[in-house]
C-alpha cells in the first residue's frame, strides 16, 4: 500500500463538515457562460463544432501555441499538454528517472510530486532555509548531488511557504545544473498569483522567470488550476526546449491519459486568450484577502507570527498558541467550521518540514468572510 496522501485525506475529512474554506490554494473559479463570453471568433467556432473523438495526444497545436507564446523563445512543439500539472510532472519524472538514478528534491513540496520521484529512484531532500526567509542554499543542492543524480525538482513559487528564488539564486542553480548536466524540473503553478506588490524586490520577481526560458534543460510544469481558477478543466502542460525530453514525456503520458478533454482544450484556449482579465480578477480577490489577513494578524500577535509569503493564493504564518498548529486547525474546523491547513500535511520522507505553521488560502471569494469568522473566533475566550 502506498503512503496516504495526507493533504487530500484531510480535505476529504473536513471539507464536507465546515462552512468556511481557507484551505484552497486555487483562485475563485468562473462559470462556463462567463468564460465563453471571453471567447474570440475562432474559439466560438471551435466550441460550436466540438466533437468528442480522440485528439492529438500532445494537445491541439493552437493550444500549445498559446502556451508557448507565454514564454520567451518556445514554439508549440516545445509544449506538451497533460491532464493537469500533476500528470505533467508525473510524465516528466517517468521519462527521466530509472532505479539507477538519483534526484534532489527541494522541500517542502507537494507530497505526490515527491512520491512520483521516490517511487522511481533514490532521492535526497534539500530544505528551504526557514530562518533565512525560505532561502534555497545552492551549495546544499550541490552537496546533495551524487554521480547518479539526474534531476533537481522544486516547486517555485513554493507552496506552502510562498517562497520565491531571487535572480542570483536562480542563476546559480541553473549554472550548477548546466555544469553537472542535470535537468531542472520546476512546478510553477503558483507563478500566476505571485505577489508583485512592493514587498517583492525586483530581483525576486526576476528569479521567478520560467525555468524553460532560462535553461536548455529547464522543464517548466504549469497549468490552469490555480491562478486561473480552472482546476476542473484538467489542463496542465510541460514546457521545455529539448524535443527528445518531450517525446519521452509523451511516451509516459500516453500510458496515463491519451488526450485532453475536447471541451477543455477550447476553454483553456479561451482562458489563455483572456489571461490578463482572469488573472487581474484573481489578484484583486487575493489582494483583498491578504489585506484582511494582515489586519487580523496585527490584531492577534499572540496567535500568529507575521506572514512574509510572496503569494496572493495563500499565506503561511506561524501559529504561536500552546496547542500547536495541528491542534488549533482541528479545533477551528470542529468548533468554528473554518478550515485551514496545518503545515504538517506537507509530508516528506526526505527531510524535516515545518509543523508550527498554517497555510491559509486567500484566492477564493469566500476568504474575506472566512477571515472575519476566524477573527470572531479568536476573540471568544476559550471555555
Ligand atoms: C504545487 C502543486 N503542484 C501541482 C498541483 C496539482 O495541480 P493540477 O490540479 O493542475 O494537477 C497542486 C495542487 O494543489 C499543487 O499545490
Amino acid at each position: 500500500m502506498t503512503e496516504p496522501f495526507a493533504l487530500a485525506a484531510y480535505l476529504s475529512r473536513w471539507i464536507p463538515a465546515v462552512r468556511h474554506d481557507l484551505a484552497a490554494s486555487d483562485s475563485e473559479t468562473t462559470t462556463l457562460s462567463d468564460l465563453l463570453d471571453l471567447a474570440g471568433q475562432d474559439d466560438r467556432a471551435r466550441w460550436r463544432g466540438l466533437g468528442f473523438g480522440y485528439l492529438d495526444p500532445r494537445g491541439a497545436d493552437w493550444l500549445r501555441g498559446a502556451v508557448a507564446a507565454r514564454h520567451r523563445r518556445l514554439t508549440a512543439d516545445d509544449v506538451l499538454c497533460c491532464a493537469g500539472a500533476q500528470e505533467a510532472l508525473a510524465a516528466v519524472v517517468a521519462a527521466l528517472l530509472t532505479p539507477r538514478d538519483h534526484a534532489v528534491v527541494v522541500l517542502p513540496i507537494y507530497q505526490p510530486s515527491e512520491e512520483a520521484v521516490t517511487a522511481l529512484c533514490g532521492a535526497t531532500g534539500v530544505a528551504l532555509r526557514e530562518t533565512e526567509g525560505w532561502r534555497l542554499d545552492v551549495g546544499e543542492v550541490e552537496a546533495a548531488l551524487t554521480p547518479r543524480t539526474r534531476l533537481v525538482l522544486m516547486n517555485m513559487p513554493n507552496s506552502p511557504t510562498g517562497a520565491t528564488l531571487d535572480a542570483t539564486t536562480m542563476g546559480d542553480l541553473v549554472a550548477l545544473c548546466r555544469r553537472r548536466g542535470l535537468w531542472l524540473v520546476c512546478d510553477e503553478v503558483y507563478r500566476h498569483t505571485l505577489n508583485r506588490a512592493p514587498n517583492l524586490a525586483p530581483d525576486r520577481a526576476q528569479g521567478t522567470a520560467a525555468v524553460a526560458d532560462l535553461y536548455e534543460r529547464g522543464i517548466s510544469i504549469d497549468g490552469l488550476s490555480k491562478g486561473f481558477g480552472l482546476a476542473g478543466l484538467r489542463v496542465g502542460w510541460i514546457a521545455c526546449r529539448d524535443r527528445r525530453l518531450l517525446e519521452a514525456a509523451l511516451n509516459a503520458k500516453n500510458r496515463m491519459s491519451s488526450c485532453l478533454c475536447a471541451a477543455s482544450e477550447v476553454l483553456a484556449h479561451v482562458a489563455l486568450g483572456a489571461e490578463a482579465r482572469i488573472l487581474a480578477r484573481s489578484r484583486a480577490v487575493g489582494t483583498r484577502s491578504r489585506a484582511r489577513l494582515d489586519a487580523l494578524i496585527a490584531r492577534h500577535p499572540e496567535t500568529f507570527g507575521a506572514d512574509a509569503s510572496h503569494n496572493l493564493a495563500f499565506a503561511f504564518p506561524r501559529y504561536l498558541g500552546p496547542e500547536g498548529a495541528d491542534g488549533f486547525a482541528r479545533d477551528l474546523a470542529r468548533r468554528a467550521g473554518i478550515l485551514v491547513l496545518p503545515a504538517s500535511l506537507w509530508r516528506s520522507r526526505l527531510g524535516r518540514v515545518p509543523t508550527d505553521r498554517l497555510r491559509i488560502g486567500l484566492g477564493r471569494a469566500g476568504a474575506v468572510p472566512a477571515l472575519d469568522a476566524l477573527d470572531r473566533h479568536l476573540r471568544v475566550p476559550v471555555p
